[in-house]
C-alpha cells in the first residue's frame, strides 16, 4: 500500500475546527487500506505568529516542502488587526503557495441539488451546476513589485501595488484550463480587463495564442471580468473551465460559492508543475472560506468545504480518483438526507454542529467499504 505523507494545517478561527472532521475521514480511508498517511501538523497564520512572530516558521515551510500534500484550514481574523504587515497571519498562505511555487488554483463550483433552495438565486439557476474556476495564484498583483505605501511628503501618501503578468506564466495557467476542458465539457472562458490594463492585453493575446497553437479543438471565449461576474449570477450554466488571474479569480470564486448554496461548500486545489522526472507536483488543498470569526468557537461551521478539499487531493496528488469519488458522493448523500448545518439550512426545521455534519459524512462513506 502507498504511503504519503500529509501535512495538516489547520490555522485559525474555524480552521481547526474543519480539520478535526478531515482528520476522521483521513484516518479512515488508512483504517480501510486505501492509502497509509503519515501526518504530522503545523502552525499556519495568527497561532503561528503567536507561537513565534512568523506567519509560518521555517521549520513548517519545511515540512511542507517535504509533504506529498498539505492539507490548510485557514488563516486570519481580527485578532490579529494590528500586526506588521509581513507577519499578518495571510502571509503564511501567500508564502506557502509562493515557495511551493503553487500557481494553478482549482476551485471547482458544483451545486448539489439537494442545495439548489439554501442558493440566493433560484432553484432552476444553479440545481446541478458543475463549473471549474482555474485561478493563477502565484502572480499579478498579489505579488508584483513594488508594493508599498510611500510618503509623498506634502501630507500626502501613495499605496502602490503592481500587476504583472509574464507570458510564461499566462500560457502554464491557460495549459491547465484547457487540459481540465478536454475532460469535462470543452470549454474555456478566458477573463481580464484588457479594455483597462495592459496585464490584460497580454493575458488575452497569450490565451489566444495557445489556443490556436495547441487546443484549437477546445471552445474558448473571451468575457471582460467585470461583466463574467454578472453573468456568473445572471447563467452560471453557460461556463465550463473559467481562467482568470489572481485577483479576479479571487472575487469570482466567493461570487461562484453561493451558486452552490454557501462558502461553506467550496473545496480547492493550489497546484505546482509536474516534475517529469518523478511525476509528482507539490500541492496544498484549502477551503475557498476563510476564519469565519463571526461563527468560529460556535461548532457550527460547514466542514464539506474541507472535506470536499481532501476529496481534490486524493484525486489530484494521489491518483485515488475511487476514493475521491466515494467521499464525494458520501457529502451528497448526506445532504440529500436533508442534514443541514446553519449556513445551508435553507427551508430545512434543523441543522447540526460541524462534528454531526463530519461524522454524518464518515458514517456514509464507511458504507462505501
Ligand atoms: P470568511 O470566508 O472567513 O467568511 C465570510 C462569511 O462566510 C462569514 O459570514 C462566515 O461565517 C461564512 N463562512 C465561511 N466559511 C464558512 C463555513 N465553513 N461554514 C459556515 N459559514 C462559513 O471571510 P472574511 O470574514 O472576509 O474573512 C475572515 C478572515 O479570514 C480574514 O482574516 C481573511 O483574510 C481570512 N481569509 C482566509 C482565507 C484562507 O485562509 N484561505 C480565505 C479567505 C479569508
Ligand atoms: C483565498 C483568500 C486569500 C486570497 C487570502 C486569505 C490571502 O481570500 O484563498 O481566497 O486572497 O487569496
Ligand atoms: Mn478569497
Amino acid at each position: 500500500m502507498a504511503t504519503y505523507k500529509l501535512l495538516l494545517l489547520p490555522g485559525d478561527g474555524i480552521g481547526p475546527e474543519v480539520m478535526s472532521e478531515v482528520e476522521k475521514v483521513a484516518n479512515f480511508l488508512g483504517e480501510a487500506g486505501v492509502a497509509q498517511f503519515e501526518t504530522e501538523k503545523g502552525l499556519v497564520g495568527g497561532c503561528a505568529y503567536d507561537a513565534h512572530g512568523q506567519a509560518i516558521s521555517e521549520s513548517d515551510m519545511a515540512l511542507a516542502q517535504a509533504a506529498d500534500a498539505v492539507i490548510f484550514g485557514a488563516v486570519g481574523g481580527p485578532k490579529w488587526d494590528a500586526v506588521p504587515y509581513d507577519v499578518r497571519p495571510e502571509a503564511g498562505l501567500l508564502r506557502l503557495r509562493k515557495d511551493l511555487a503553487l500557481f494553478a488554483n482549482l476551485r471547482p463550483a458544483i451545486c448539489y441539488p439537494a442545495l439548489a433552495d439554501a442558493s440566493s438565486l433560484k432553484r432552476e439557476i444553479v440545481e446541478n451546476l458543475d463549473i471549474m474556476i482555474v485561478r493563477e495564484l502565484t502572480g499579478g498583483v498579489y505579488f508584483g513589485e513594488p508594493k508599498e505605501i510611500i510618503d509623498l511628503g506634502n501630507g500626502q501618501k501613495r499605496g502602490i501595488d503592481t500587476q504583472v503578468y509574464d507570458t510564461y506564466e499566462i500560457e502554464r495557467i491557460g495549459r491547465v484550463a484547457f487540459e481540465l476542458a478536454r475532460k469535462r465539457n470543452n470549454k474555456v472562458t478566458s477573463s481580464e480587463k484588457r479594455n483597462v490594463m495592459k496585464s490584460g492585453v497580454l493575458w488575452n493575446e497569450v490565451i489566444t495564442a495557445l489556443h490556436k497553437r495547441e487546443y484549437a479543438d477546445v471552445e474558448l471565449e473571451h468575457q471582460l471580468a467585470d461583466a463574467l461576474g454578472m453573468q456568473l449570477v445572471r447563467w452560471p450554466k453557460q461556463f465550463d473551465v473559467i481562467v482568470t488571474d489572481n485577483l479576479f479569480g479571487d472575487m469570482l470564486s466567493d461570487v461562484a460559492a453561493m451558486l452552490t448554496g454557501s462558502l461553506g461548500m467550496l473545496p480547492s486545489a493550489s497546484l505546482g508543475e509536474t516534475n517529469p522526472k518523478t511525476g509528482k507536483r507539490k500541492a496544498l488543498y484549502e477551503p475557498v472560506h476563510g476564519s469565519a470569526p463571526d461563527i468560529a468557537g460556535k461548532g457550527i461551521a460547514n466542514p464539506i468545504a474541507m472535506i470536499g478539499s481532501l476529496a481534490m487531493c486524493l484525486r489530484y496528488s494521489f491518483g485515488l480518483g475511487e476514493a475521491a469519488d466515494k467521499v464525494e458522493k458520501a457529502i451528497a448523500d448526506v445532504l440529500a438526507s436533508g442534514l443541514r448545518t446553519a449556513d445551508i439550512k435553507g427551508d430545512a426545521n434543523s441543522t447540526v454542529s460541524t462534528v454531526q455534519m463530519g461524522e454524518a459524512i464518515l458514517g456514509e462513506l464507511k458504507k462505501a467499504y
